[in-house]
């Protein structure tokens, strides 16, 4: 197999240690399955172990767009003496609500559906997706996910989900940590009958070399039962204490549900907005290294600029390590406002002008659409709040939820670059004292009740604008 054709199938077989593993994990959850299925079948290797742990499922489908698997799959029921139907069939073009009817319950569905997003099939030109309107007339793709890039996994567990929705029926399933929350969430919006919910750590990179945070989803249906809005998290398959519970609060997916009811009247808005850092994409002409006597750009170049436009600056790793002051960054911010006119810096910043034209090109050709039609050289994430000289900051990459007092540095104010999140302050003594309230433990829990660690960007200013911190500022000093 081509490695293109793997990675539009997302081949990658579970290993059998694993598929046992999670069959032993189901099973100890008293699952009693009548009938047990792998859409995306493969070697069947959940089928079979799925078929050794629960006997007392007489029904067994297998389904794989691999012919070969097929082939292979069946051949291997075939030699242990085990009946089961294996059928070649495209995913996408399967009746899943006709094909599952016909089987007894409890059903369990159960499986590993390929990891690969739409945009990755449409950098290697594939299309291994679902179709806007097929026989089944499945929902397209964006009504069904909501957004235009998505893991096809995510639509396949969503889509399986819907067609059991009336049956008493478990959906177990290895998927990206993210792809299970959102399957979960959208299951809760359209008010599925979840009468059950865990999800199960995977180490991913053990069992299938890659670096991204997977799990076992196990989703129970059955509508004569009471619904949950939560759903049990686990270190690891072989677990038995629970972690924490995410739940279904407020029209979403809360990352810890008992911090989010304990701190749910504080999680209501912030007094204030916070402000990301300043989006240039050119860093390299943009960034700037060195001292007031000697500043050189990421090409290595002397630059010289008039100081009205150069101002210190810190990244998120300058954050995190709370050390603001050492920092020897600087960032060219050419306008005090978004959309602000540049051509005013050709007469009040000579140096700068004939700086930023030398490198005209670069900052044309920055492909994101939000430069088009705007001044040359723009930048986005500035106004008055940029300039203040006191801020309370946070990274948004790092996997710590602490708060930076940031004072200025060589008596200008410090900027960010746009993986910071930062609150202007009045003064010194009000960004320690909001960098204090933010750190101390109940502020934490209740970030905590919103922050998906496992995120490329666990903090953004959104999740910063749910928190008034303003009024655990006041209880705090109730409190004392
Ligand atoms: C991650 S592998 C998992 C295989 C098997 N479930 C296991 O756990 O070992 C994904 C499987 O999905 C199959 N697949 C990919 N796209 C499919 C589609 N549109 N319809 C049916 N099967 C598909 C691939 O052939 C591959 O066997």
């Amino acid at each position: 197999m081509s490695s293109k054709e793997r990675i539009t199938f997302g081949d990658f077989q579970t290993p059998t240690s694993l598929a046992a593993e999670t069959c032993d994990r189901l099973r100890r959850r008293c699952l009693r399955p009548a009938s047990i299925v792998e859409p995306t079948c493969g070697i069947g290797n959940f089928l079979f172990e799925a078929s050794r742990t629960f006997s007392t499922a007489n029904s067994l489908l297998g389904a794989d767009i691999n012919q070969s698997y097929i082939t292979q799959t069946a051949d291997r029921f075939d030699d242990a003496g085990r009946s089961a139907r294996i059928i070649q069939a495209d995913f996408f073009r399967t009746d899943w609500a006709k094909t599952l009817a016909a089987l007894p319950e409890p059903l369990l569905v159960v499986g590993n559906p390929p990891w690969v997003c739409n945009s990755r099939q449409g950098t290697i030109g594939a299309a291994n997706l679902p179709t806007k309107a097929n026989s089944n007339k499945m929902r397209g793709i964006d009504a069904m996910t909501g957004r235009s890039n998505f893991d096809i996994s995510e639509w396949m567990i969503s889509h399986l989900v819907e067609a059991v929705r009336d049956r008493v029926a478990t959906i177990a399933m290895l998927c990206k940590t993210s792809v299970a929350r959102r399957v979960l969430a959208s299951a809760w919006k359209k008010d599925r009958p979840i009468s059950r919910a865990a999800i199960y750590g995977i180490d991913s990179r053990a069992e299938f070399g890659v670096a991204v945070d997977a799990c076992l989803l196990v989703i129970d249906l059955d509508s004569s039962a009471q619904r949950t809005l939560e759903c049990s998290v686990y270190d690891d398959l072989s677990a038995k204490e629970l972690a924490h519970s995410i739940g279904f609060r407020d029209a979403r997916v809360t990352a810890n549900a008992a911090y989010y009811d304990r701190w749910r009247s504080v999680l209501q808005g912030s007094p204030r907005p916070w402000r990301s850092g300043i989006k240039h994409d050119c860093a390299k002409v943009m960034e700037l290294r060195g001292d007031a006597t000697l500043l050189l750009n990421g090409y290595g170049e002397h630059v010289v600029l008039e100081s009205d436009y150069v101002f210190p600056m810190l990244k998120s790793s300058g954050v995190v390590s709370n050390d603001p002051h050492t920092s020897d960054r600087w960032m060219l911010v050419p306008q005090r406002m978004v959309g602000e006119n540049t051509g005013q810096i050709e007469e009040r910043g000579p140096a700068t002008w004939s700086y930023l034209q030398s490198h005209a090109d670069r900052l044309k050709r920055r492909a994101s659409s939000i430069y088009r039609g705007r001044p040359p050289f723009s930048v986005f994430g500035v106004g008055d709040y940029t300039f203040t000289p006191w801020k309370v900051a946070i990274s948004g990459l790092y996997k710590q939820s602490r708060f930076t007092v940031v004072g200025p540095r060589a008596g200008k104010p410090v900027v960010f670059d746009d993986t910071c999140y930062f609150l202007p302050c009045a003064n010194r003594s009000e960004a320690k004292r909001i960098a204090s309230t933010l750190n101390d433990e109940s502020a934490q829990q209740a970030l905590s009740s919103l922050i998906f660690w496992d995120a490329k960007r666990p903090i953004t200013a959104e999740l910063l604008n749910r928190l008034d911190f303003e009024a655990l500022g006041k209880d705090r000093y109730r409190a004392t």
